[in-house]
């Protein structure tokens, strides 16, 4: 287990899409324990396989409430319905926002990491964080989406 560097705008491999994940070894748990760590040490709410450089079908969010942590390997959305706006950061481009709009519901598909299959449903800050993380691994940076990206004011005191 390691705090992985995460890749920021400008590396090629954010733009590339990533495979799938065929089979859950060694490896796959250790990329997962990766990105919690990583995550946990940027104090984000969700991380994809390629932002530390791994070209995999793998994301990791935790929003830091009730919802607890979630692990999708190949995750796909099935179902998207409405539409919602509002402002999306990403690590690999700190200090920077943008307004994106995203389908206000989503179901995804995937699997957990012991391979069982999961739906998830979700609406709201769950909503947009996966699809924002499922973006990552089609190569698609929010900033792609979103009509003007902003610098976050500093916090003054
Ligand atoms: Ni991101």
């Amino acid at each position: 287990m390691a705090v992985r560097k995460i890749l920021k705008f400008g590396d090629k491999n954010l733009e590339r899409v990533s495979r799938r994940v065929e089979e859950i070894d060694k490896d796959t748990l250790e990329l997962v324990n990766d990105l919690r760590e990583t995550l946990n040490n940027a104090q984000g709410i969700g991380l994809a396989a390629p932002q530390i450089g791994v070209l995999k079908k793998v994301i990791f969010i935790d929003l830091k409430d009730e919802t607890g942590e979630i692990v999708l390997i190949n995750p796909k959305i099935v179902m998207k319905s409405g539409k919602d706006k509002d402002s999306e950061g990403c690590l690999s481009y700190p200090g920077y926002e943008g307004i994106v709009e995203r389908p206000k519901r989503i179901t995804v598909s995937g699997m957990d990491y012991k391979g069982n299959n999961l739906e998830i449903k979700a609406e709201g800050l769950l909503a947009r964080a996966l699809c924002h993380e499922i973006d990552h691994l089609e190569g698609i940076l929010y900033t792609k989406r979103a009509g003007r990206i902003y610098k976050i004011e500093e916090a003054t005191e």
